[in-house]
Formats: C-alpha cells, structure tokens, sequence
C-alpha cells in the first residue's frame, strides 16, 4: 500500500507499486481529468503536479511518489476556477479538449516560474504538450490573460 495527497486529501492507494501514476488516479481513484495519450511521457496529456511541478503521470510509477503532495485538474483551485480555467473559457481555448487538462495543469507551472510571460517562455514550457486540434494560438492567448 502506498499513500499519497491527492488534491489535499490523504489517500491510500492498493495498486501494485509499479502501476503508472495515471492509472492509479484515473482506475483506483476515479478522477478522469488526467488524460491518456501516448504513455511514454511525450504528448503531456497525463500531466499533473507533483510537489508542484509538472508531471507526466503515465510515466512515473506510484512508488516514486509515495508520500508526496499531487495534485490533478479537478483540485487545482480548492476555490473553485482557477484563473487559468476562467481564461480557457474566455478565450474558448478547447477544440475537442482531450489535451487541455494537461495543457491547463503545464500553464499553471509556467506561471510561478514565469509571472509574466512572453511567446518565447510559453513556447519554450509549453512545447512537450500536443494539441492535435492545433490550439496552441488561443492557449498562449489564455495563458496572457490568465497572467495579466
Ligand atoms: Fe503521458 Fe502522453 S500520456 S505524456
């Protein structure tokens, strides 16, 4: 058994300790935001926090994070919207949204590291998250709006 915070909540989690992050959270734990999309940590789908930062949850296995704070789209914001979510809507970021949960989750670690940022930084952070709808113009522009 391994436990870890979910989204604020101490949780214990049954599956074998080399079951991928994403499975535990989407099968074990029923949160379904946390997308599937390649499963060898490349299109960013999966991601979520771990201790804050930016994770590929399809590639990191439980044991690994036994203990550690995570966090999924649904437990972003314990308010409710995080702004980022209110700019998505704004801008109506999504096409089919498959990708946007991970894209949400990557934006939100650009931010802290990057406040206030240009084309470039959100070029650079973003660029291991695919959108296979091409969304990537209103992203940056919700991640502007978000930032200002
Ligand atoms: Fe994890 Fe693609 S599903 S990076």
């Amino acid at each position: 058994m391994t436990t870890i915070e979910l989204n604020g909540a101490k949780v214990s989690v049954h599956s074998p300790e080399n079951t991928p992050l994403l499975w535990v959270i989407r099968e074990e734990l029923g949160l379904s935001g946390t997308k599937f999309g390649c499963g060898i940590g490349l299109c960013g789908a999966c991601t979520v926090h771990v201790e804050g930062r930016a994770t590929r949850a399809c590639i990191t296995p439980i044991r690994a994070v036994a203990g550690a704070r995570i966090t999924t789209i649904e437990g972003l914001d314990a308010q409710g919207r995080h702004p980022l979510q209110t700019a998505w809507l704004e801008v109506q970021a999504p096409q089919c949204g498959y990708c946007q949960p991970g894209q949400i989750m990557q934006a939100a670690t650009l931010l802290k590291d990057y406040p206030d940022p240009n084309d470039a930084d959100i070029n650079a952070v973003m660029a291991g998250n695919v959108c296979r709808c091409m969304s990537y113009v209103r992203i940056r522009k919700a991640i502007k709006l978000a930032a200002a």
